[in-house]
């Protein structure tokens, strides 16, 4: 047995975990991301507001050169504290300055109050800055007072937590499509018991069947319809097996006269007539094995699916009055009389359509009692035309009337009268009718028995 392994159940569901595990994390881990990066950059606006609230007030108090000597060393110590915090002070005059602000700091400084990037030339990441400006106050000049700190801490939590994420979202793909393909695995399980089981059903098939318990529900649809399936099968098979048991039994009698009728004849000399009758009896019986023969050929190759092809537009009635022609003699014999009422023009391939109605009337004529009528009905329906050949007969049990044209199904098993018969006749009828995609028909009511085919028009 070939195995795709890139087909497989389990690989694929797997497959589909990652796929699923996949977006699952990048959805989360964005939002996430996103929500703690917004929070990150709060932060140093935060701490700045923090840490000028606890100087505003003394800023604000002191005017004096001696106390703004002290407030330099207060800011001095801060720095040194926290390195990422710089403070700046910036006025017109040197002895309220702090910081030692550059041009570009002092031109910053004039800028907007609030909260601004500020990018140093020797940082690699902005420092985020408060500018705000402090009043006259006794002997000093309005001030601009700028709190700066340095966002480099904070830009590397915001990396760390990408690389943390990315890393978390590969092992958890990776565990999910490992997992998934164990739970896979897991779960298929029923399948692979089923195909093992499958496995173990052998022909000849007798009683063998899928029984999985327990019987997930998905697959019971699945049993369900094997199992007919292996029905259907084991079926034809025995159809099969009697078919030929049936076809062994017809050949083997006129076989068995043959030779006997030949054997009694060499044990001595006989005359010339002797030879002349036993010729023409084996004769009979030659022939009656080439009809079976014929009429077997006939059956295999419309279960080949041949269909009739040679189709002529053809009307029905005329084709029973010829094939009432041919049998004349036997009808005379039989002392039964025909009546055909009705006409219908249909598509048809001649030979086989008399080779029904020949079936047929033959069968009429054998089970009709001397004096009686045979009824040909012709009658044309919506979709289809039917033509039933109608006789008086005891009625049929109707367990038969389903199976009578099955091959070599009589209601008298015991074969009599199987000289001329031999079983294949309504079979062959049947046959006909779907090589022209009709159907047979077959009524046992009020004394008639009616045996007949529809064709579509
Ligand atoms: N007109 C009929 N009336 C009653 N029974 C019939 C009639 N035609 C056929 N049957 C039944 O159907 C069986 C099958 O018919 P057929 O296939 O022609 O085989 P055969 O005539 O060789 O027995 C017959 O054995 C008979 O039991
Ligand atoms: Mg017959």
């Amino acid at each position: 047995m070939m195995t795709y392994p890139h087909n497989s159940i389990a690989l694929r569901l797997s497959g589909m975990f990652t796929l699923v595990a996949l977006v699952v994390f990048l959805l989360i881990g964005g939002a996430l991301y996103q929500q703690v990066d917004k929070g990150l950059g709060l932060l140093p606006e935060a701490e700045l507001e923090a840490r000028y609230s606890v100087l505003e007030s003394a800023l604000n108090r002191f005017g004096t050169p001696e106390h703004w000597v002290k407030i330099n060393a207060k800011l001095k110590l801060l720095g040194e504290e926290d390195k990422r915090i710089r403070f700046w002070v910036v006025s017109g005059d040197p002895g309220y300055e702090y910081g030692q602000p550059d041009a570009a700091i002092r031109a910053f400084a004039q800028g907007p109050l609030g909260m601004h990037d500020l990018q140093l030339p020797d940082h690699p990441y902005p420092l985020k800055v408060l500018l705000t400006e402090l009043p006259a106050k006794d002997q000093r000049p309005p001030l601009r007072f700028m709190i700066g700190i340095d966002t480099e801490t904070f830009h590397e939590t915001q990396h760390n937590l990408l690389i943390a994420l990315i890393g978390l979202a590969i092992v958890g793909v990776l565990m999910a499509s490992a997992l998934g393909y164990w739970v896979a695995r897991i779960g298929l399980k029923p399948l692979i018991k089923l195909s093992h089981e499958a496995q173990r059903l052998a022909p000849p098939l007798r009683a063998g069947r899928l029984r999985l318990s327990p019987l997930p529900p998905e697959l019971a649809q699945f049993v369900d319809s094997f199992n007919s399936t292996l029905e259907r099968v084991e079926q034809a098979y025995s159809r099969l097996e009697s078919f030929n048991a049936d076809v062994a039994h017809e050949l083997r009698s006129p076989l068995t006269n043959l030779i006997g009728q030949t054997q009694v004849a060499l044990t001595r000399g006989r005359s010339a007539e002797h030879y002349f009758e036993v010729l023409q009896s084996n004769l009979e019986e030659l022939e009656r094995l080439r009809s079976i023969i014929n009429d077997m050929l006939f059956l295999a190759s419309a279960d080949q699916g041949n269909k009739a092809t040679k189709l002529t537009s053809t009307s029905l009635a005329d084709e029973v009055a010829t094939t009432l022609e041919y049998l004349d003699f036997i009808l005379e014999d039989a002392q039964v009389e025909v009546q055909v009422s009705g006409d219908a023009l249909v598509q048809i391939e001649v030979a086989h359509l008399r080779r029904a109605l020949i079936n047929l009337l033959s069968n009429a004529v054998q089970h009709t009692g001397p004096g009686q009528v045979i009824e040909v009905r012709i009658e044309v329906e919506a979709h289809q035309v039917s033509i039933g050949v109608a006789n008086p007969g005891s009625p049929i049990a109707s367990e038969h009337l389903p199976r009578l044209f099955e091959r070599f199904y009589r209601v008298d098993a015991s074969r009599s009268n199987s000289g001329n018969n031999h079983g294949l006749g309504l079979a062959i009828v049947k046959a006909i009718a779907l090589m022209h995609g009709g159907d047979v028909f077959v009524r046992s009511d009020r004394g008639m028995n009616t045996f007949g085919i529809y064709l579509p028009v």
